[in-house]
């Protein structure tokens, strides 16, 4: 049996699909019932911080997907998830993290470079997924592409290789349902690193109206982060000093991790521009 936490998420939902389409046996670790979209698969309600809940989910389990938000109480709900998959007796933890993750760094690459340290050290066997930035991520831009005909950042010309969560849970997949082989990292990535000035072309076309990337500085990008997204000020400007570090191009090199796990290529950014054109259409009226 297979743990899927994250379950309701941009890469839990894809993954729970997936495993309920070749028959694997998979239980979703959902908050709440009402989250019970997926048919073919147990459910267990449960939330990172009820330690009793993880427990009770993981009885019976042998593999486990750990996933969740982004947050300051991430290490916690996921070293103390590790323990329990451990005491529960969990064959293999596959676990979301982030490319450059790093205990010393700050936001979520130092959250998930504690974790990986910690699960490192679990004895529990593992595999680790470093998505670059998710292609998804650009839905959260879609009221001000829709509307205004044009999105925010601060990564200067700096390219990244945008990948589709649909990818990574096609990644999980393959590793949570062959043989568990050696420990490894694998850093995920589209297949191309894209501009922000390229990624308002594909726009351009894909919606035949003209997009713009609006690039601001750290300190504006960060006060509209708070303003915009209501996030707390330290966040806001740690999140812009992150798209300030991928300016630099870290995060432009395309991998082969994806077509080596799946078999196939990873889906470029026309193919998720093309398989969610509506949200970024104007609405009507
Ligand atoms: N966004 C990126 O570009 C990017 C890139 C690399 C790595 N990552 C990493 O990807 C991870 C997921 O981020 P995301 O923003 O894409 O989120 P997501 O996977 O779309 O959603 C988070 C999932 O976690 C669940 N969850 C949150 N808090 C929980 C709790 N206390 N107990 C149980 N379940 C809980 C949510 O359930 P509900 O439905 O109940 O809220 C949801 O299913 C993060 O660790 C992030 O650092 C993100």
């Amino acid at each position: 049996m297979i743990l899927v936490t994250g379950a309701t998420g941009t890469i839990g939902r894809h993954l729970l699909r997936q495993l309920v389409e070749a028959g694997t046996p998979v239980r979703a670790f959902v908050r709440n019932s009402g989250q019970r979209e997926a048919s073919g698969c147990e459910f267990a309600e449960g939330d990172f911080d009820r330690p009793d809940s993880v427990a009770a989910a993981l009885a019976g389990v042998d593999r486990l997907f750990l996933n969740t938000s982004a947050s300051p109480s991430l290490v916690r709900q996921q070293t103390d998830a590790i323990d329990a998959a451990r005491v529960a007796g969990v064959r293999q933890i596959v676990k979301v993290s982030v490319q450059d993750a790093s205990p010393t760094a700050g936001l979520a690459r130092g959250w998930h470079g504690q974790i990986e340290e910690h699960l490192k050290r679990s004895g529990v066997p593992w595999a680790v997924l470093k998505p670059n930035s998710y292609m998804q991520n650009f839905l959260a831009d879609a009221p001000d592409i829709a509307d205004g005909g044009q999105f925010f950042g601060a990564y200067r010309d700096g390219a990244i290789a945008y990948v589709d969560c649909r990818d990574i849970a096609g990644c999980a997949a393959a590793l949570l349902t062959r043989p568990i082989g050696d420990e490894q990292t694998f850093v995920l990535t589209g297949p191309e690193g894209l501009t922000h000035e390229d990624i308002a072309a594909r726009f351009t076309v894909a919606l035949d109206r003209r997009i713009r990337y609006v690039d601001l500085t750290p300190e504006d990008m960060a006060g509209r982060l708070i303003n915009r997204y209501g996030l707390p000020a330290a966040v806001a400007m740690e999140a812009s000093e992150t798209m300030v570090y991928l300016a630099s191009g870290a995060w432009s090199a395309p991998t082969t991790a994806i077509a080596d796990l799946t078999g196939r290529e990873p889906r470029a950014f026309q193919g998720f521009l093309a398989d969610h054109l509506d949200a970024f259409r104007p609405g009507p009226g």
